[in-house]
């Protein structure tokens, strides 16, 4: 392995020590039920620094701050309205990101400087005994974004964050294997600092889930009609996107990788990448799918979406960006 700690069994003992090494200051890439994330002790200014520069990422991004539970919530954020803790205590721990006005505790290198916090309680048990054990350090939340560097796709296994990262991490950094991602694309993002909920980025809980449970309609964010003063890095043209170019809904021709659903045939020449049965199985192979048309050196993908409502909007929303709209 590479450079960092490659931790392949998550027993109870690793947990406590990634913990421990996340207080000394370290990075520590942790599964999640969405993608793997890319962990730093959230009031550590140089080990939140260092997740920049792993990423190559512009430090005006801001980061999600992950908790284990609702309680640790209120020390990081302030005006919680009622739409927003009915979303928290329905939807988490799970695959949704909650955008809240900071508490001082939220400080500019997390928030981009921005006046607001995403929040997130993860659905892994890696993930949650991880965030416990560094609660009970005293530590109060893990800044993690995906663990791929800046524009690419995200990893959804340990391998894919080791063969991504290993050359910018460091001796006392650390990769959790917890399998591969459940779900696959990364968290819903939704701006609580409304009078409605406004979805940033679409994910697993969708606009329907939202309306059945607050009542209310979310607005859903187009990338074109992004409020300038809200950086999202995941709504910036080309993101989520291999090296490989990404063409949708053409008919491929030989030499193409081609990922499409199952009841597709793959033409003579072609190298078909994934053939998911359904939405769900869209977007949890999609990232690992891209990967390999890097792996095998293939110039060009050709990817027919999934239609529907579901996660295949987020798919959508995630093959567009990695498109860049071809
Ligand atoms: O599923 C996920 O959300 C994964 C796992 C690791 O939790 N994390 C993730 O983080 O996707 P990241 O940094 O790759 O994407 C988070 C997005 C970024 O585009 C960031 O700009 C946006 O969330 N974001 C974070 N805080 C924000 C805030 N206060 N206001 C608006 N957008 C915010
Ligand atoms: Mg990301």
């Amino acid at each position: 392995m590479g450079q960092s700690q490659f931790v392949s069994k998550c027993t109870a003992e690793a947990v406590q020590a990634a913990a421990k090494t996340l207080l000394g200051g370290n990075l520590v890439a942790f599964p999640t039920e969405t993608v793997y994330g890319l962990g730093a002790g959230a009031l550590n200014k140089q080990a939140v620094g260092r997740i920049y520069e792993v990423k190559g990422r512009p430090a005006d991004h801001p980061l999600i701050v992950h908790i284990h539970s609702l309680q640790v919530m209120e020390r990081w954020v302030q005006d919680v309205p009622r739409f927003a803790m009915a979303l928290a205590r329905d939807f988490w721990p799970g695959p949704m990101t909650l955008i809240f006005k900071r508490s001082t505790l939220a400080q500019d290198f997390i928030t981009g400087g921005q006046n607001t916090v995403g929040i997130r309680v993860p659905n892994h048990p890696v993930a949650l005994s991880l965030l416990e054990a560094f609660n009970n350090l005293g530590g109060l939340g893990i800044a993690a974004p995906s663990a791929n560097r800046f524009g690419h796709v995200s990893p959804t296994t340990a391998q894919a964050v080791n063969d991504e990262l290993t050359q910018y991490l460091q001796p006392d950094d650390q990769v959790m294997d917890g399998g591969p991602c459940s779900i696959g694309v990364e968290s819903t993002i939704i701006d609580c600092t409304g009078d409605v909920p406004r979805i940033l980025r679409p994910g697993a809980i969708t606009e329907e889930m939202i309306k059945e449970l607050t009542g209310l309609s979310a607005v859903m964010t187009k990338s074109s009609e992004e409020s300038e003063n809200i950086r999202v890095s995941g709504s910036l043209e080309k993101h989520y996107a291999p090296a490989a170019k990404v063409l949708l809904d053409q008919t491929p021709v030989a030499g193409q990788g081609f990922i499409a659903p199952s009841r597709r045939v793959t033409p003579t020449g072609v190298t078909r990448l994934a053939a998911p049965k359904n939405s769900d199985e869209f977007a949890r192979d999609l990232y690992t799918a891209l990967r390999k048309a890097d792996e095998l050196g293939l110039q060009e993908v050709v990817v027919e979406q999934p239609q529907g409502d579901g996660i295949a909007i987020a798919v959508r929303d995630r093959l567009l960006r990695a498109s860049n709209g071809r």
